[in-house]
């Protein structure tokens, strides 16, 4: 996606007041849930998987604007994906698509959250379902060292 950095203010306010995939899952598959110890902020995502892929997936919880429109995308880019695609999504891969990729540091937080959140739940969801385990601590690391 192109775009001014006015096309990108306007996208995140956009989708902070509407975000994309608000809500629950209630017949989830896995569901996770962290939050920003810098401001409280916390985000739950829920996901529906069937045949290794997530068929359908809503967040809930608050964040600043950066965290909403971030999770939005997030949201948007994971549904439908298969599992191994969910695993190599990267935090450009969310950044760019709101022009975000030299975010301060303070801020990386807000809008890598929700990346986190969604890592964590695939290793969740991977640990208790896979007979092979093998490369699912990659998962755990990542999350854990996204920022
Ligand atoms: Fe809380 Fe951004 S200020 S997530």
């Amino acid at each position: 996606m192109s775009g001014g950095p006015d096309i990108y203010h306007e996208m995140i306010v956009d989708y902070s007041r509407n975000p994309i995939n608000y809500g629950e899952i209630e017949n989830h598959d896995v569901t996770f849930h962290d939050s920003n110890p810098l401001c409280g902020d916390s985000i739950d995502i829920d996901m529906k998987i069937d045949d290794n892929k997530v068929t359908d997936i809503k967040f809930h919880g608050k964040g600043c604007a950066i965290c909403m429109a971030c999770t939005s995308v997030l949201t948007e880019i994971t549904k439908g994906k298969s599992l191994d695609d969910v695993r190599k999504i990267e935090k450009n891969d969310v950044l760019s698509e709101l022009g975000l990729e030299h975010l301060q540091a303070v801020r990386i937080k807000c809008a890598l959250l929700s990346l986190k959140v969604l890592k964590s739940a695939l290793y969740t969801y991977l640990g208790s379902n896979l007979d092979d385990k093998t490369g699912i601590d990659t998962l755990k690391t990542d999350a854990e060292n996204l920022y």
